[in-house]
């Protein structure tokens, strides 16, 4: 269910991205606009300010677990579900996680890439990449009962 340009979009987003300091961004961002989700991250440490969020040593190393995790599923765009059935699982009856906070983590994503990309992020490469994150979300929120 990918056309040529769609897959060509996404893979070309990818290559751009820095798991570490882009995964840093990203998961900062959600703790910073979305204070709630920082309750998940109680072993975290230090989360008392915009300043402390962005310098703390365990959101980065996170980031980056959580988008190296993304650009799997973004090399096995065929088997999206397959490659997130685990951390589906994880993130259901493990961790608990709100699968709602999900979506406010893409939308991060989002904004880091588009500032980072500029231009080059046009509506059409932003609609693939908008829909890879859907798929990618709805294959995590699967293992939700
Ligand atoms: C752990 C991926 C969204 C909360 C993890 C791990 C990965 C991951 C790869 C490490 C699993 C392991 O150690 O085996 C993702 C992906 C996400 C996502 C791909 C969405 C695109 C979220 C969101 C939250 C969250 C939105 C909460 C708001 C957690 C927590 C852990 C975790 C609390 C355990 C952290 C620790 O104690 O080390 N996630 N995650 N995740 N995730 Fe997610």
């Amino acid at each position: 269910h990918w056309t040529a340009e769609e897959k060509a979009a996404i893979s070309s987003v990818w290559k751009q991205v820095n798991v570490e300091s882009d995964g840093q961004e990203a998961l900062a961002r959600l703790l910073i606009v979305y204070p709630w989700t920082q309750r998940y991250f109680s072993s975290f440490g230090d989360l008392s300010s915009p300043a402390a969020i962005c310098a703390n040593a365990k959101v980065r190393a996170h980031g980056k677990k959580v988008l190296s995790a993304l650009g799997a599923g973004a090399n096995h765009l065929d088997d999206i579900k397959g490659n997130f059935a685990d951390l589906s699982k994880l993130h259901a009856d493990t961790l608990h996680v709100d699968p709602n906070n999900f979506l406010l983590l893409a939308n991060c994503l989002v904004i880091v890439l588009a500032r980072k990309l500029g231009a080059a992020f046009n509506p059409q490469v932003h609609a693939a990449w908008e829909k890879f994150l859907a798929v990618s979300t709805a294959a995590l929120s699967r293992n939700y009962h």
